[in-house]
């Protein structure tokens, strides 16, 4: 079955808006979350991107921290550089209780150079979106990330293998013990798939009872990740919990971007809800200059139409300016609410 049409979103409770640099995603996430709360939904927006748009679109200062917008609405930045130092942080920390005193120094060197390793930042980001997750859910309505996910952040998200695989390679960097070679073995399930529920989803279970308490803490660090990690593909994977959108102008390149990703969310089982065209002229945009332009453009709508086949699309109008607070992101929201979004 289909994940239904665009006009279900906001019956969703988890919203990622995908698409290439500089489209409307911003802009986009905003509106969809100032519609929302207009109908009574209390919305949060999670902006993923360290260029820190999201206050520009609303005009707010936001930052690291949960920040009201506007009448039910929230936005939050997070800064991925930021996420992965900490997270590279509380593992250290959890290390140095651990280890031996004389290890400490040599763990500081590991964690740094850990802390530059090839997807470090994008790991403790998904972390980071894993336990929004979790632990807002159940504070709002409708979590809205504004993100751009490429392909390998998709792969990891829609493997909670793979990312525990991260984590887990770092603790094991660190502590290369026979015992704990034996506990890793133990966590990962033979022939293990995604989508069957393993031991790690079942909070009751003790798989370690018996264990020495130094190997034991490691290894409830490492299930209680993998048990988030589990969790939210869990909800993600969900179409009636998740829609994932892509924002994208009338231009060749997002039409070439936009395609590619959906190919490689359905790839991962990830049912894209529907594209949103950004940035369509106005009708009531007239002169020469423009229609020259709008002829363009009805080349590029109708490539959308056929490359994105079977995609829901709807269309929202260029505005006369840019997004730069809540008046323009009403007057997006209207005319989102004029696609005949739920
Ligand atoms: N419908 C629109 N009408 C007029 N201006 C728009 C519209 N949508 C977006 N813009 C403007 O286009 C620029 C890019 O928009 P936005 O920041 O939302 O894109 P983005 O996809 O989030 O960009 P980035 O990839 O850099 O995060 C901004 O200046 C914004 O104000
Ligand atoms: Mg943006």
């Amino acid at each position: 079955m289909g994940p239904g049409t665009l006009q279900s979103l906001l019956d969703h409770r988890i919203v990622f808006i995908g698409g290439k640099g500089g489209v409307g995603k911003t802009s986009v996430a905003s509106a969809l979350a100032v519609l929302a709360a207009r109908r009574g939904a209390r919305v949060l927006v999670i902006s993923t991107d360290p260029a820190h748009s999201l206050g520009d679109a609303v005009d707010r200062k936001i930052g690291n921290r949960i920040t009201g917008i506007t009448a039910g609405v929230w936005g939050l930045e997070i800064d991925p550089d930021e996420q992965a130092r900490a997270h590279i942080r509380s593992v250290s920390d959890h290390m140095k209780q651990l280890a031996a005193p004389d290890m400490h120094a040599e763990l500081d060197r590991q964690m740094a150079l850990a802390a530059h390793s090839p997807g470090a930042a994008e790991a403790a980001l998904l972390e980071r979106v894993a336990s929004l997750i979790l632990e807002q859910r159940d504070n709002y309505d409708l979590l809205i990330f504004d993100t751009a996910p490429t392909g390998h952040t998709l792969r990891l998200l829609s493997l909670p293998e793979a990312m525990a695989a991260w984590t887990d390679g770092l603790i094991n960097h660190n502590q290369r013990s026979e015992q704990l070679g034996k506990v890793l073995k133990h966590l990962t399930p033979s022939g293990a798939r995604a989508d069957v529920p393993t031991p790690f989803d079942e909070p009751d279970s003790d798989p370690f009872a018996g264990m020495e308490t130094r190997t034991r803490r490691i290894a409830e660090t490492l299930l209680e990740r993998r048990r988030l990690f589990h969790r939210t593909r869990r909800l993600l994977t969900d179409p009636q919990e998740t829609a994932f959108v892509f924002v994208l102008t009338p231009e060749r390149l997002p039409i070439v971007e936009t395609r590619r990703a959906v190919d490689a969310l359905r790839q991962f089982d990830i049912p894209v809800l529907g594209a949103i065209v950004n940035r369509v002229l106005p009708a009531t945009a007239d002169g020469e200059f423009l229609r020259k332009r709008r002829e363009q453009e009805a080349v590029y709508l109708q490539a959308i139409e056929q490359d994105l086949r079977g995609l829901d699309c709807i269309h929202l109008p260029m505005l006369e300016t840019d997004i730069g607070g809540l008046d323009q992101l009403d007057e997006l929201a209207d005319a989102l609410a004029g696609t005949g979004l739920n």
